[in-house]
């Protein structure tokens, strides 16, 4: 076995993490569930959003039977919702072509919606004791400065060698469980130690033939992607309040916030009282411009423009296109994060506040 596995199997003995909730588990939907939760979110975040998720929807039949809103409402919080809505196509994928069981293969695994190779490798590792590599982002932090790997992981050539050195590095015997172990080793390093700022090198058992430590570079790899300066756009949010409750749209389904509820939202220059009375028969009494606040998604900003805008009278016909609703239960349904924050910030009252904080919304 390659020293470097059996340096990070010897670490784990004493300095992994062995009682994350799902390790008790090996069912394969559990797994599963785990590893897309971690993508982009930190364990302590991801456990108490897990165990609901198991309790509600304990099985994968479980969760393709349910409507995509009450799975995307579990979600709330969480972020990234297109990660539950691929989880409940991926359901129904394994209930009408798999007979409700999880396929074994890496490759197979990989066909699933959401699933791609790093992560399939994981759920094959753990739920099926197979003996393939992955390369989340820790893993390649982790290689990257142990082999000196220069360039942006992104990038393709730079990909493919990081993944030629996490198969390299595999052990070579999985028997007791050493694929697990080492799996898991290299993930508790990656958060734990090898961290993106400020690493513990002097706790790592990998140091002594980490390339970047012995070169005093740690702090500059991986290499950060150049900088692209983003588009900007700006949109308003009509923040409408009518008796205590706000009114939120569903969005629709493909596009950005696919299916999430927002604030109504309009086009920078709309007259929004005028608006508010010729779209939805909504007459506005008072109103108040709030503090902007801004977005970043992948490939633009939006720069968010609130109203907030008191509401006299409505002929608004709610249907399942909007609802109004009491801001604290709002917080439990699929929301984005700036809907979030404004509902926070401005909606909730002090005694909503100590609720919502009680309630960890
Ligand atoms: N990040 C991704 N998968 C993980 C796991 N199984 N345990 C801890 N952190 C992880």
């Amino acid at each position: 076995m390659s020293s470097v596995a059996q340096q990070l199997i010897n670490w784990h003995k004493h300095h992994g993490r062995h009682h994350l909730p799902w390790q008790k588990s090996q069912d394969p939907y559990a797994i599963w569930l785990s590893e897309i939760m971690l993508q982009q979110t930190q364990v302590n975040t991801v456990i108490p959003y897990y165990q609901r998720f198991m309790q509600e929807f304990p099985t994968i039949r479980r969760l393709a039977l349910a409507p995509l809103d009450s799975v995307l409402a579990l979600w709330s919080g969480l972020g990234y919702y297109s990660r539950a809505r691929n989880l409940h196509q991926a359901a129904h994928i394994l209930v009408r072509d798999y007979q409700g069981q999880f396929p074994d293969t890496r490759e197979t695994i990989q066909q699933l919606p959401g699933i791609g190779r790093s992560t399939a490798a994981a759920i094959a590792v753990f739920a099926f004791q197979k003996r393939e590599a992955i390369l989340d982002g820790n893993v390649k932090r982790i290689l990257a400065r142990y082999f000196s790997i220069r360039g942006y992981p992104g990038n393709t050539s730079i990909q493919n060698q990081l993944w030629q050195k996490a198969e390299e590095l595999l052990p070579d015997n999985h028997c007791h469980g050493e694929m697990e172990i080492y799996t898991q080793a290299l993930m508790d390093l990656g958060a734990t130690v090898c961290t993106r700022s400020k690493p513990s090198c002097t706790l790592c058992p990998l140091r002594q033939g980490c390339s970047a430590h012995a070169e005093n570079t740690v702090d500059q790899l991986p290499t950060p992607k150049t900088r692209k300066l983003l588009p900007c756009k700006d949109a308003i949010f009509l923040i409408l309040m009518q008796h205590h409750k706000i009114l939120l749209q569903k969005r629709p389904a493909h596009g950005i916030w696919g299916a999430l509820w927002c604030f109504p939202e309009v086009e920078i220059g709309v007259n929004t009282n005028h608006y508010c009375q010729q779209q939805w028969g909504i007459s506005i009494g008072s109103s108040r411009t709030l503090p902007a606040l801004n977005h970043q998604f992948t490939h633009f900003k939006l720069r968010i423009h609130p109203q907030m805008l008191h509401v006299i009278s409505s002929t608004l016909d709610v249907c399942n296109q909007f609802i109004w609703i009491d801001p604290i239960e709002a917080l439990e349904h699929a929301i984005p994060v700036p809907v979030r924050t404004l509902l926070k910030q401005n909606v909730l009252s002090h005694n909503d506040k100590l609720r919502s904080a009680e309630l960890s919304l």
